[in-house]
Parts: structure tokens; C-alpha cells; sequence
């Protein structure tokens, strides 16, 4: 039986890896839950799945958990030391935003592996988190679907045979939509995902493609793979995840249902392979359709390629800005247009002036951060100013 801790148990993940599990009761077993706001829901899950212990994070921190006889950690801390507590193997990281890259490494430094969800460690942490992990002999399992299929798809070549690698987008909620009218969107219209189910965050990055940009840079420190060698395109009906290219002209590509259950299932038994119940894709009646990226239209890509160009610390201020940038959308400040703008102005200050050039270290990040996010307020400051 595995040990699992899930962070973000209530979010779309968590409760992706809760399905996971409850499939395979003699297989895994839940020690550790996490969550920020939605604590009536983790209630219902410690019913369910008993685990050892929970940890609230957010403003719910207050409210007596009455009834569930395990330890309950609160707040920011109390997340970390449940992790380093608890006797885990994996460690599934579900927690949405800059906030899953401490309890990341926290993981691994406790000995546990991961089975990331979490990005966002890799975008703002990644040369430094993977060099740990293999320091510490921990194993990282990307559930990012695109990702998940790319490592299973670069286990079976031959390094020296790739060319690069293709990530498909499925264009969001706006696929269809010429660029004039971006302006005028509503957060419901971006939240209309076409082919995921996911959280709300995710969910409006997808349709700017900033989603895409954080996944180019992610396999980019994943797979050690120049830029230069990674492509997007998009594939509205998300069968095809990913895809390598041999340097002989083959392309080899991961192909399933839209469906996180199934990397999540892969991630926790790896490296076995076990059946799964969401692997039956017949491929009698799909269409597969693949179109180039409009990159005027979705300039948070292209902003991505720029960031992660830049050197380490200029993904950090990527993702910090999107994350503002996306609230900021979502409770009226700014048109859906503006996320763009906003990253790209943050983008173009001198950071190294601002905070240094070294990313040596977490705290180094995580001042590129802080930074980042005070500055990026101050660009939405003065836009509010100028309107
Ligand atoms: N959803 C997908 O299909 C998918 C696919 C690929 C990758 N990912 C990645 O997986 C991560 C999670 O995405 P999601 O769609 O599952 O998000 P989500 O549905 O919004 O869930 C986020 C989870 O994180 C918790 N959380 C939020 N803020 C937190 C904080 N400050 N500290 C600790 N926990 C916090 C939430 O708790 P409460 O709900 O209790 O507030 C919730 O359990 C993201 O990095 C995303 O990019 C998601």
C-alpha cells in the first residue's frame, strides 16, 4: 500500500485523485489532506477516507473541526509540517498558484516523492527543485496531462533520436473568437472551458493561453529541452496531449481521453503500470484537427517563450504577474485583454536592477516574487489611474 498525501484535496485535482484512489482502495492508502477555503468539503473527504491528518490554510483556520479524530494543522506553517510529519511515499501536489511551491519542496526535502499538479514549482523553481530531488533521490511525476504524456513518450526514445517536442492547447474558450472582440469577454464566457473540467484559475489561462506558456516552460526545465526545440499547436478536441519528433522524421504522439484521472493514475503507480478504468479511447468516429497558435491573438505565449528566454527569475515574474493579472480580471478591474498587457509591462522592467540576477536559492525566488507581485500592483495602480 502507498502513503498518499493529497494538497488541494477540494480543488479539481484533489478531487480527480480522490476518484483515483477510491478505484484502488488496495493499492493506496490517504494519510494526508489539505485544503484553503472549501472546509465543509474536506470533511466530507476525512468521512470518506480517514485520513491521519488534515491541514486548513486559509480563513476557515478558525472554525472547530469537530469530529475528526486526527491531528489538524492550521495555516501556511502548519501545511508544511504536516507533510514533513506524516509517514507518506507521494506526495500529490494540487494546490493552484505560487502557493504549492514551498509545500513542493517541503516534499521532497521530507523524503516523500511527488506527484506534481503544481506547475508553478517547476516555472518559478524548476533547475533549482529538480536538482534537489535528484540530490535527494526523490522521484517527480509531472500529472500535467501534456507533460505526463511527454514523459512516458521520452522514456521510450532514445534521447539522442529527438528532435523536440509538440504540446497541444485547445485554444480555450475563445478558440473561435476573432481578436477584436477579446475586449469585450466575460469572466463567464472565459470560465466555459470546451473540452476540461478544471479550476477557475487554470480554466481562464486557457483561454489566454498563458496556461499553455507556464507548460512551455515547465517542459522546458522538465525535459532539459532548448525553446527553440519546443512547439505548440492546437488541437481543439485535446485527444493528443503531446508529441515527440525524431530527428528521422517520426512523431510519435500520446493520445487519450480528456481525462486528468488518467496521468493522476499514472503518476501514483508509476513506475508499474496497472490497468486503468479511463483508458479506452476508440478512435473510430474522432476527428483530430491541428491548427498553428494566432500569436498576436494569444500574446501570453509568446510573453512565455520571452520569460523563459530571459533566464530563471523572468518566469517568476511570468507567473506572478498572470496570477495578478488573472484576479484582477476576475473581479472587474481589468478586460480580459488586459492580462496580457499587464504581464508584458511587468515583464519589461530590469529585473536584475530590481532584485539582483541570482536565483540560487528559494529565498532568492521567492523575492523575485514578492517583487514581482508589488510591482505587477503597481502597474494595475497606474492603469486604474489612467482610466
Ligand atoms: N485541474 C486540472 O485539470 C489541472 C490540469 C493540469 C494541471 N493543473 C494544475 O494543478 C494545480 C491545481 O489546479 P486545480 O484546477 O485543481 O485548481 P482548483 O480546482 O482551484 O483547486 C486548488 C486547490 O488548492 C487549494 N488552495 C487554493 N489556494 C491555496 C493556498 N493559498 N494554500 C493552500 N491551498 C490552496 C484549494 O483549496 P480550497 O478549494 O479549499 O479553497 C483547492 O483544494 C494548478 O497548478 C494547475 O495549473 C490542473
Amino acid at each position: 500500500m502507498k502513503k498518499i498525501i493529497i494538497l488541494g484535496s477540494t480543488g479539481s485535482i484533489g478531487e480527480n485523485t480522490l476518484d483515483v484512489i477510491r478505484n484502488h482502495r488496495d493499492s493506496f492508502i490517504i494519510v494526508g489532506l489539505s485544503c484553503h477555503t472549501r472546509v465543509a468539503e474536506l470533511l466530507a473527504q476525512t468521512e470518506e477516507f480517514k485520513p491521519r491528518a488534515i491541514a486548513i490554510t486559509g480563513p476557515g483556520t478558525e472554525l472547530e473541526f469537530t469530529g475528526f479524530p486526527g491531528k489538524i494543522y492550521k495555516g501556511e506553517a502548519g501545511l508544511l509540517d504536516m507533510i514533513v510529519d506524516l509517514d507518506a511515499d507521494i506526495v500529490v501536489n494540487g494546490i493552484s498558484g505560487a502557493k504549492g511551491l514551498l509545500p513542493s519542496f517541503r516534499a521532497i526535502e521530507s523524503g516523500k516523492d511527488c506527484a506534481l499538479a503544481n506547475k508553478e514549482t517547476i516555472v518559478m523553481a524548476g533547475p533549482l527543485f529538480l536538482r534537489q530531488a535528484s540530490h535527494l533521490k526523490r522521484c517527480i511525476v509531472p500529472v500535467d496531462s501534456e507533460h505526463s504524456g511527454l514523459f512516458q513518450l521520452l522514456q521510450q526514445l532514445d534521447k539522442k533520436r529527438v528532435a523536440g517536442i509538440i504540446i497541444t492547447a485547445s485554444g480555450g474558450a475563445f478558440r473561435c473568437m476573432p481578436k477584436e472582440k477579446l475586449h469585450t469577454v466575460t469572466v463567464e464566457d472565459a470560465l466555459k472551458h470546451p473540452t476540461w473540467n478544471m479550476g477557475k484559475k487554470i480554466t481562464i489561462d486557457s483561454a489566454t493561453l498563458g496556461n499553455k506558456g507556464l507548460e512551455v516552460i515547465e517542459a522546458h526545465y522538465l525535459f532539459s529541452m532548448p525553446l527553440s526545440k519546443i512547439k505548440v499547436v492546437i488541437h481543439p478536441q485535446s485527444l493528443v496531449h503531446s508529441l515527440a519528433r525524431t530527428i528521422d522524421g517520426c512523431l510519435f504522439a500520446q493520445v487519450s481521453e480528456p481525462d486528468m484521472r488518467m496521468p493522476i493514475h499514472y503518476a501514483l503507480f508509476y513506475p508499474d503500470a496497472t490497468p486503468s478504468e479511463y483508458g479506452t479511447l476508440d478512435l473510430a468516429g474522432k476527428e483530430f484537427s491541428f491548427y498553428p497558435v494566432d500569436e498576436e491573438k494569444y500574446g501570453m505565449l509568446s510573453l512565455a517563450y520571452r520569460a523563459a528566454g530571459a533566464g530563471e527569475a523572468y518566469p517568476v515574474v511570468y507567473n506572478a504577474a498572470n496570477e495578478i493579472a488573472v484576479e484582477a480580471f476576475i473581479s472587474g478591474q481589468i478586460p480580459f485583454t488586459g492580462i496580457p498587457y499587464i504581464v508584458e509591462r511587468a515583464l519589461e522592467k530590469e529585473w536584475e536592477k530590481i532584485v539582483g540576477s541570482i536565483v540560487g536559492s528559494i529565498e532568492d525566488i521567492l523575492a523575485f516574487d514578492k517583487a514581482a507581485r508589488r510591482v505587477t500592483h503597481e502597474i494595475l495602480l497606474k492603469i486604474g489611474r489612467n482610466k
